[in-house]
């Protein structure tokens, strides 16, 4: 079976103190059992602070984004080296609010996902839909074309030591969650294109589920097959609300 990941990708949110006072709440509260793992996403100005403070716990940490650029001449721009020099284990890739409000294409994307890999960290793909292409009935087809780019370029083994994270847009920071049948529906297709494609990445591949997800919900979504965690962000920036999603990854 595979376990399952609970991150909270915490966007431009926080400030040193607030940050030690969520992590401690985090590590004081995490669940006891086994079959599910913790990961925190800060800003970059926060990663080797967080890391810190979470070295020896059961909380990872992880990145927001990379640049798809080793060294030099990249103004604001920040090293996957860097990251891992910092303790980052995970990085954040094709977020749709930066392939939305940044411009990043999938094939920058695909970019991201290899450097991220080669400096020895895990990438976090995500793909999903707006309302639109949903309403369009083109949401396969998105996440399909989404998924292609980072396979053509990486190829499937890659997925090997990859999370993918479905998010559809339509319930990010809306309130609005996909149910639970709906999420496990878009899961198994993903699952699915694995299938045809190399079965043991298709059956080891833990493939998150993002939008809304918050204590009351998780323990749904979660029950799914093919739902392997989430990826959290309003309810990420509170211990207590992270704490019951990961009580319902314990549970689960
Ligand atoms: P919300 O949980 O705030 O909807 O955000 C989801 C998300 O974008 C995580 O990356």
């Amino acid at each position: 079976m595979r376990d399952i990941l609970v991150a909270g990708n915490w966007k431009m949110n926080g400030s040193s103190t607030a940050n030690a006072e969520l992590m401690s709440g985090i590590i004081a509260g995490v669940p006891e059992g086994s079959g599910f793992s913790l990961l925190v996403c800060p800003p970059f100005p926060y990663l080797a602070s967080v890391a810190a403070q979470a070295a020896g716990s059961a909380v990872s940490v992880g990145a927001q984004n990379v640049s798809e650029h080793q060294k030099g001449a990249f103004t604001g721009e920040v090293a996957p080296s860097m990251l891992s020099d910092v303790g980052c284990e995970y990085v954040i890739v094709g977020h749709s609010e930066r392939r939305s409000l940044y411009g990043e294409s999938s094939a920058q994307v695909a970019a991201k996902f290899q450097a991220a890999q080669a400096a020895g960290m895990t990438p976090i793909l995500c793909v999903g839909e707006t309302l639109e292409e949903r309403e369009a009935g083109t949401t396969e087809k998105v996440i399909d074309e989404q998924l292609d780019a980072v396979l053509d370029a990486a190829g499937v083994e890659a997925f090997g030591t990859a999370v993918i994270a479905y998010e559809p847009v339509w319930a990010i920071g809306t309130g609005v969650t996909a149910t639970p049948e709906q999420a496990q529906d878009m899961h198994r297709h993903i699952r699915g294109r694995f299938e045809a494609l190399n079965a043991d990445i298709a059956a080891s591949v833990q493939i998150l589920y993002g939008g809304s997800m918050k204590g009351e919900n998780a323990a749904g979504l979660l029950a799914k097959p093919d739902i392997d965690g989430g990826l959290i962000g309003g309810a990420s920036l509170k211990a207590e609300d992270f704490l019951a999603i990961a009580h319902a990854a314990a549970q689960n």
